[in-house]
C-alpha cells in the first residue's frame, strides 16, 4: 500500500471527477493520501475532504505564494481548524518560494509568514510540510530556529549537504515525479545518500506528473512511479520502498 504524502485535490483540475478519482484510490493500492492546503479557504476545503474520505488526511496552512494582507487573521482560523479537526496532521504547506518572488520585500513577508507557522506547529506539536523553491539557505536558517519542530521537505531539490543537515535535524525528505525525469541527477544523489527510513513519496498532483505520464494531469494513481525510481537507486525491491515509505509517513503524521 502506497502513501501519497502530498497531493492537492482541492485544485480545480479535479472538479470534474474528484469524488470518482478519490474513491478509486484504495482499490489501486493508494491506501493513504495527505492533502496540504495553500491558504485559509483551501484549509477549510481539505478538512472537508478529510472528513469525507477515511484514507485522506489534511494539512492546514499558508503557502509562500498565497499569503494576503489578512494572513495573521487567517492564521488564527487555521489554528482553530488544526486544534478542532483530528484529521489535521500537519501545518503545510509552508516555506519560501524565491523562484516566483523576486522582490526583497515580498521575500521578507514570506519569511515572516513561514516563521509564524513554524511557531504555530511548535505550539500545536504538529509536524510541518516545507516548500522550498530556490530558497535553500533561508529555509534551512528558519528551520533551525525551531529546533523542536519536525517535518518533511517536500519535492526536495537541495544538495546532498543540505539533505545531511535536514536529516540531522530529524526531517524527512519527499520526492515527486522530478526523480523520474532525465535530468534528475541531484535528487538521485540525495536519495542514494539518505536512509530509506527518512524518505517519502508524493505526487504533488495535479502538478509534476512522473514519466511516462509527464505533461498530463497528475494524480495519486501515479505515485508508484516514485517508489519504483527510489527502488532502482537503492537497489531494493519496490515492495520494500512501498512498505517503508508508507511507514515513514504514518510515523511522521501520527496515523495508526
Ligand atoms: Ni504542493
Amino acid at each position: 500500500m502506497l502513501f501519497d504524502t502530498h497531493a492537492h485535490y482541492d485544485d480545480n483540475r479535479f472538479d470534474s471527477d474528484r469524488d470518482e478519482l478519490l474513491s478509486s484510490m484504495p482499490a489501486n493500492n493508494v491506501g493513504l493520501i495527505l492533502n496540504p492546503a495553500v491558504d485559509l479557504e483551501s484549509s477549510r476545503t481539505v478538512v472537508s475532504y478529510a472528513q469525507k474520505y477515511p484514507f485522506l488526511y489534511a494539512a492546514v496552512g499558508i503557502h509562500p505564494e498565497d499569503w494576503n494582507k489578512n494572513w495573521k487573521n487567517d492564521l488564527l482560523v487555521i489554528k482553530e481548524l488544526a486544534q478542532n479537526e483530528h484529521k489535521v496532521r500537519a501545518i503545510g504547506e509552508i516555506g519560501l518560494d524565491y523562484y516566483w518572488e523576486k522582490d526583497p520585500e515580498g521575500r521578507a513577508v514570506q519569511q515572516e509568514v513561514f516563521r509564524a507557522q513554524m511557531a504555530l506547529a511548535e505550539e500545536l506539536l504538529l509536524p510541518v510540510i516545507v516548500h522550498d523553491r530556490d530558497a535553500h539557505a533561508d529555509c534551512l536558517t528558519i528551520t533551525k530556529e525551531f529546533s523542536h519542530v519536525r517535518g518533511v521537505y517536500h519535492c526536495f531539490a537541495g544538495s546532498v549537504e543540505m539533505a545531511r543537515e535536514l536529516l540531522e535535524l530529524g526531517y524527512y525528505l519527499s520526492f515527486t515525479g522530478v526523480i523520474t525525469f532525465k535530468n534528475a541527477k541531484r535528487a538521485l544523489d540525495v536519495i542514494r545518500e539518505a536512509p530509506l527510513e527518512r524518505l517519502m513519496v508524493e505526487t504533488d498532483a495535479p502538478y509534476m506528473a512522473p514519466e511516462p505520464y509527464r505533461g498530463r494531469r497528475n494524480s495519486s494513481l501515479y505515485v508508484y512511479r516514485m517508489a519504483e525510481a527510489i527502488a532502482e537507486v537503492k537497489g531494493v525491491a519496490v515492495s520494500e520502498v512501498e512498505r517503508i515509505t508508507t511507514e515513514n509517513g504514518k510515523r511522521l503524521f501520527q496515523i495508526a
